[in-house]
């Protein structure tokens, strides 16, 4: 599904460039979930993003299902996410103009699917994160927990193959937390598509096929 190969990345901060992340390989087949844990600051958020292809990489090679991210187009990659990618972000860039309802069912609108079908998918994943009671209310009346919320159900609505998690139970209490990650993963099984989480939580890390560290840039498995 997804492979990477020495991947790196360096960020200049001002004086001199750092690498961030160092040589990185990293294959992740369907339905294979992957938690990324390290200390903050240690990459985990640019790793997703580059392996994502949201940001470019300095050198080494990116394939989604076989095929080179380099090769293609802005306009393909879009319209790649649109299809394949579900990105949960760890800051969550929720749209503050547009409501819950809305946000949450923009992926399906930008891809021209049928209205009936994106009342009712809408309807269907904002009960599955235990939104229908704020359904028409706007992004700045919610709490951090179900901003958090809403942003995953945004990423999973069209029931991408591949789904990065920046923290994605980061603002929620433990509860929460527990059936925000347990949807992550039975939706990750019933659609067979891969997972792959950035998160501090090591109990909630365990619970998938495979734990990475990352530490000076490099990823090991622990
Ligand atoms: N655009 C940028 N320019 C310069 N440095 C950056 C940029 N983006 C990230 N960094 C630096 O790269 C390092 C890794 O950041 P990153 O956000 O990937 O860490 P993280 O592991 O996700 O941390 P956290 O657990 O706090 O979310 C940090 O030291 C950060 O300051
Ligand atoms: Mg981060």
């Amino acid at each position: 599904m997804l492979k990477c190969k020495n991947i790196n990345k360096k960020f200049s901060d001002g004086e001199k460039d750092i690498n961030i992340l160092n040589n990185i390989n990293l294959e992740v087949s369907s339905g294979e979930s992957i938690a990324i844990v390290g200390a903050s600051g240690s990459g985990k958020s640019t790793l997703l993003h580059v392996i994502s292809g949201l940001e470019s990489a300095c050198s080494g090679e990116i394939y989604l299902d076989n095929k080179l991210i380099s090769d293609f187009s802005e306009d393909e990659l879009c319209n790649i996410r649109l299809k394949k990618i579900g990105f949960i972000y760890q800051s969550h860039h929720l749209i503050k103009e547009l409501n819950v309802k809305e946000n949450i069912s923009l992926p399906l609108l930008i891809a021209n699917k049928k209205n009936s079908y994106v009342i009712s998918k809408t309807n269907e994943i904002i009960e599955k994160v235990g939104l229908s009671n704020r359904s028409d209310f706007q992004i700045d009346k919610l709490s951090g927990g179900e901003r958090q919320r809403v942003a995953i159900a945004r990423s999973i609505i069209h029931d991408p193959k591949i789904i990065f998690a920046d923290e994605p139970t980061g603002n929620l209490d433990k509860i929460n937390a527990k059936n925000i990650f347990s949807l992550l993963t039975d939706l990750a099984n019933y659609n067979n598509s891969s997972l792959i989480v950035a998160t501090h939580d090591l109990e909630m890390a365990s619970l998938l096929n495979k734990k990475l560290t990352i530490n000076n840039g490099m990823l090991k498995s622990i």
